[in-house]
């Protein structure tokens, strides 16, 4: 139907005649002049009808926001000092002389260019008019071509595009799985895949050496701003191959991406151990944009008369930190105590902090809720060791080492945005050596990533003392957020009898994952991989809040699709047909 996309046309194109479709961003009507805005997925231009066109001028006086035109014209350069710098069509017009209108529209529940003020249930609701936003069809444009350069630079590298089953059977993750009821096995159902692990292990005992997959996974977790209980992993493993062949890989994936699609030079990834990462940052996604690092001081503590620094610095499973904080003294008693409701959110029972006026004052220029209970040197020895300065302030954070770590690694994060100290920098960075497996509140041994992973001992030690275990595995980070994990598998049946042992699994791995330990039994390559989240990296490229913001059709917080009232109720007939009764609780 067009001749031309509307978006495209500068003065290049001046006295051409073009035929442009679209739909109607806006409409002005100027006494006499009518002026319509015209969008399609490439962007704006502007058409004029004058009242010469008796009739495309009538038509053009009965459109209204959103309808759909087809348009004849000439573009001509823009009058002087009409012109728009703001629009990439902003140096010329077009001058319409035909115009039909293909279809109406309603008046919209949002202004397009208002969405902001419309709030994210009304935009999920009516999707499909918030994704004819231009900042909308940017962030989909720019995952499309995200994918398909992944597809380029992996087939290049001689992997191969497999599919893998979304009907199937639970794949530890970690999650809740999403189940689907079997009408043809009565009370059996499938779950849908939490990722294609096992999948992508068979294929490699099944010789396909290089294989990946853009593949769709199934998570019902909380959600947050990063995650969506269906979401897309670029998925990747490959037999015979050390961690660092599958590091490179991926590295060299991620500098691709962003150099061809951002024009960003990704810097050379650092590689952190977990414990590294843990002890400096208290999380195992560090955002290494922020300078700020935790500073342990539980041996300092360990004979003062604050019980509260005091109990936690003589408890193994203890820690004690100091986070300085530059210029921190500035912070109003307001927002300190906004961070001490922050940190309670993580389970920390208070915010300790020292406020440094004046080093050279030595006590008297320290204002602090608790240096009253401490020593003298022990303040100063912390003072010295976090390199407090005049200005600064210190917070402290004392507690079982889980809760120090999550309440202070994230108050880490909320200071350096409060005092502004990140910058505009991408800091990737490599974690590795992680715990096999992790001791829950309730004593319970869980995979730290999933019982796949080979773990850096024999099976023996593996029994022995798993906690003291590490699994060859590697997290990939950037500016804060995880973006891939992966690892080297086990490669052999008695290992893995040997996790599942550990795990608790023993009797329960015969029958869930007896094909995997047959399977393994025939002539396994070593073999490893990662995945990473397609939708969080397109997030970080895109500068988007949020992970919805770059899926067409993205859940609601509540795991739920507005727009097609989805879940819903099934009738009665589906329900028998499934073998299911529903049971409602009140
Ligand atoms: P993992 O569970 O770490 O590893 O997942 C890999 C990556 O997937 C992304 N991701 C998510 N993105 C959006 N919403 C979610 N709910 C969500 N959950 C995970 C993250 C994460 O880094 N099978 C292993 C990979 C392997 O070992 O090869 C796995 O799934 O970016
Ligand atoms: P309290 O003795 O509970 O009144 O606490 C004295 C100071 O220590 C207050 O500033 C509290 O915010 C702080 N505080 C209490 N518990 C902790 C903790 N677990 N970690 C760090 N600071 C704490």
């Amino acid at each position: 139907m067009r001749s031309h996309y509307c978006g495209v046309l500068n003065s290049s194109h001046v006295g051409t005649e073009v035929t442009l479709t679209g739909w109607v961003h806006r409409r002005r009507d100027h006494g006499g002049v009518i002026f319509l805005d015209v969008r399609d997925r490439t962007g704006i231009v502007q058409v004029v009808y004058d009242p010469d066109t008796v009739e495309s001028f009538a038509t053009a006086e009965r459109v209204r926001s959103e309808f759909v035109l087809l348009m004849k014209g000439r573009v001509r350069p823009r009058p002087a000092g009409t012109v728009n710098p703001d629009m990439a069509t902003g140096e010329v017009e077009v001058l319409g002389s035909t115009l039909t209108i293909l279809n109406g529209s309603a008046t919209p529940p949002f202004q397009l260019d208002e969405h902001s003020s419309a709030g994210e249930d009304v935009r999920l609701r009516y999707r499909y008019l918030d994704l004819r936003r231009p900042e909308m069809q940017e962030k989909l444009h720019l995952r499309a071509r995200t994918a398909s350069l992944v597809r380029r630079y992996l087939e290049d590298n001689g992997y191969w595009d497999v599919e893998t089953p979304t009907l199937s059977k639970t794949t530890p993750e970690g999650a809740r799985d999403y189940l689907v009821p079997s009408r043809t096995h009565p009370g059996h159902f499938f779950a849908l895949p939490q990722s294609p692990q096992i999948y992508k292990q068979l294929l490699m005992m099944s010789g396909i050496d290089r294989y990946y997959q853009i593949a769709r996974c199934y998570r019902d977790e909380d959600l947050r701003h990063d995650r969506q209980p269906e979401f897309t992993q670029i998925d990747i493993e490959a037999s015979f191959v050390e961690a660092s062949d599958i590091m490179g890989l991926a590295e060299g994936l991620l500098k691709r991406l962003f150099s061809e699609l951002l024009g960003v030079e990704l810097p050379a990834f650092p590689v952190l151990s977990w414990e590294d990462a843990m002890r400096d940052y208290g999380s195992d996604r560090p955002d290494l944009r922020n300078p700020l690092k935790l500073v342990d001081v539980a041996d300092l503590m360990r004979d003062v008369d604050f019980k509260v620094f005091q109990g936690p610095a003589n408890d193994a499973a203890g820690r004690v930190v100091a986070l300085r904080a530059p210029r921190g003294a500035e912070l109003s008693r307001k927002v300190i105590d906004d961070f001490t409701q922050f940190v309670g959110r993580y389970g920390a029972k208070g915010l300790a902090y020292i406020k440094v006026n004046r080093m050279a004052d030595g006590m008297a220029g320290l204002q602090s809720p608790i240096i009253k209970f401490l020593p003298e040197a022990v303040v100063m020895s912390v003072l010295s060791r976090t390199g407090a300065q005049d200005g600064d302030v210190v917070f402290f954070g004392a507690d079982k080492r889980g809760v120090v770590n999550d309440a202070m690694g994230a108050l880490r994060n909320e200071l350096a945005s409060t005092l502004g100290l990140l910058g505009e920098t991408w800091a990737p960075c490599w974690v590795v050596d992680f715990p096999m497996f992790a001791q829950g509140k309730d004593g319970t041994i869980a995979a730290e990533h999933h019982p796949f992973t080979r773990p850096n001992a024999t099976p023996e030690d593996v029994l022995a003392k798993p906690l003291a275990v590490k699994a060859n595995a590697y997290d990939v980070v950037l500016n804060g957020y995880e973006l891939g994990g992966g690892s080297l598998r086990i490669h052999d049946a008695s290992m893995q009898a040997a996790v599942f042992e550990v795990l608790k699994m023993g009797q329960e791995a015969r029958a869930k994952f007896g094909f995997l330990l047959d399977a393994l039994s025939f002539g396994c390559p070593p073999h490893g991989g990662i995945a990473f989240g397609l939708d969080r990296i397109v997030m970080l490229m895109t500068g988007a809040a949020s992970i919805r913001d770059v899926i067409a059709f993205p859940k609601t917080q509540t795991a739920a699709d507005p727009m097609m009232a989805a879940p819903s109720e099934v009738d009665e007939h589906q329900l028998r047909e499934l073998h299911l009764r529903v049971r409602r609780e009140n």
